[in-house]
């Protein structure tokens, strides 16, 4: 018996391509990917994420989407129904659970980097980085995060955002903001590619992101680079389930989820190619500058350059739409949750989950000043900011993911999943399914377990 969903479904199949490339394409793209390239020695770090998309990624997503699609319902109902129709233990419908944690810690951090986003803005909107000093740019970004109410201020701004888009629901929320933004976005991006091809310095930018130097390679760089898989596709929390079970069912999850995973590369490459050679063209900037990188080193590169307010404004504008776009599927998944379950109207469940992010999200606000040097041993020594990112990106994500992968692989009827793909009959259906159920968890649990062993 096919289930049917009360939320509501997209319009067509390319609503829910929009929709899933929006919770996709976000800060992870623009912000995490080329900070985190230029932390760990660029091409080798970009090598490694690129297998990780092509060899897990994509797989696991199509496992989330169809168990979404079968299931019909938030992540933790749907995984309940393919966990009775599978005949299992209820212990996997933790799944589900650790889904929703999962998006509300990630959406507290999220928030308050979309924060500084909105800030930037404002203060490129503005004109006032105009011939401003290098070092003054710098300064203004470390004073930033020196100033709680700022932060604060920002970071409650772009939650209310947030939580309006889901509150309006899935059709004239979530569908249509991915409707009117995507297109949006990828024209600034490509604008962006262009200016910085003219006044960057392309080549070093190109060189640095694709030439692969093994020796820069370490257990801890390829766990960060199969956690950013996870982390850039949206997957191992239920996001991408939540958007499944909104999906057409005529649709094919294969030839859709390929497109999705590949729409994330490129942005993510693009948004290199756009960033980089900004970098190099400005020497005192480095590409290993951290987390700030995007909002020091781009604004000093603006600031000289012709045109460079506008160009900084659309520059933050697009970090701006494409973290929105992504910040309501953290949240989706648990209101449609209580939405069934707990009768909830959508709008208060929504001012609820988005209220306790929200709330956790202070502790991030505090980790750049008040709590700067707050690293208790139960936080792994971490701020509350890096110990959410870490808990998440590294641990939760690739642990959903490879939960997702055993279930699909290992426990769900294999006819049911061909059925469920549009699959049948379908080549290449018995090499994904070889990949669901061999590759994909192997490599996860050994990338997990060498990682864990090299800490010690
Ligand atoms: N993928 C988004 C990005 O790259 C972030 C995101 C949205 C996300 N929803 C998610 C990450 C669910 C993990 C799980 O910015």
């Amino acid at each position: 018996m096919d289930q049917r969903g009360i939320h509501g479904e997209w319009a067509s199949r390319w609503i829910f391509i929009l929709a899933a490339t929006g919770s996709a394409v976000g800060l992870g793209n623009i912000w995490k990917f080329p900070y985190m390239t230029g932390e760990n020695g660029g091409g080798a770090f970009v090598l490694v994420y690129l297998i990780c998309i092509a060899l897990i990624g994509i797989p696991v997503m199509m496992a989330e989407v169809l168990i979404g699609r079968r299931g019909r319902m938030s992540p933790i109902n749907s995984m309940r129904y393919v966990t009775k129709e599978a005949g299992l233990p209820r212990g996997w419908i933790g799944i589900g659970w650790m889904g929703v944690v999962a998006g509300l810690m990630i959406m507290a951090f999220y928030s308050v980097v979309a924060g500084w986003a909105l800030r930037y803005v404002w203060t490129t909107g503005t004109g006032s980085l105009t011939g401003m000093e290098a070092a003054a740019i710098g300064e203004q970004f470390s004073a930033l995060l020196a100033d709680p109410k700022q932060l604060f201020l920002w970071h409650s701004v772009f939650a209310l955002m947030t939580a309006t888009v889901v509150a309006l629901g899935v059709e004239r929320g979530l569908g249509s903001a991915a409707k009117l933004m995507m297109p949006l976005l990828f024209a600034s991006l490509i604008i962006l590619v262009i200016y910085g091809m003219f006044h960057g310095d392309f080549a070093s930018g190109f060189h640095f992101l694709f030439d692969f130097e093994v020796k820069r390679l370490t257990w801890d760089s390829v766990l960060k680079a199969l956690g950013h898989a996870f982390f850039t596709l949206s997957l191992g929390m239920g996001a991408i389930m939540a958007y499944g079970a909104y999906m057409p069912a005529n649709a094919s999850i294969g030839k859709t989820i390929i497109t999705v995973g590949i729409l994330d590369t490129v942005v993510a490459l693009t948004a290199g190619l756009a960033i980089f050679p900004l970098v190099f063209a400005n020497p005192p900037l480095q590409p290993s500058a951290g987390p700030g990188l995007l909002f020091v080193s781009l604004p000093i590169a603006f600031s000289s350059m012709p045109f460079g307010d506008i160009f900084g404004t659309i520059f933050f504008v697009l970090i701006t739409l494409a973290a929105w776009t992504s910040s309501v599927s953290l949240i989706e998944p648990g209101v449609a949750w209580m939405v069934e379950s707990k009768k909830f109207r959508r709008a208060p469940a929504t001012f609820l989950l988005t209220g306790i992010s929200w709330l956790l999200g202070i502790t991030c606000v505090l980790s750049f000043n008040a709590l700067a040097e707050f690293k208790p041993w139960f936080l792994l020594f971490k701020t509350p900011f890096d110990f959410l990112d870490f808990m998440t990106s590294q641990l939760m994500l690739p642990l959903g993911g490879l939960f997702i992968a055993v279930f699909v692989g290992w426990f769900m009827n294999k006819q049911i999943v061909e059925r469920e793909l549009n699959a049948e009959g379908h080549a290449l259906f018995d090499a994904w399914h070889f990949v669901v159920k061999f590759i994909s968890p192997v490599l996860v649990g050994l990338v997990m377990v060498l990682t864990l062993i090299d800490s010690f």
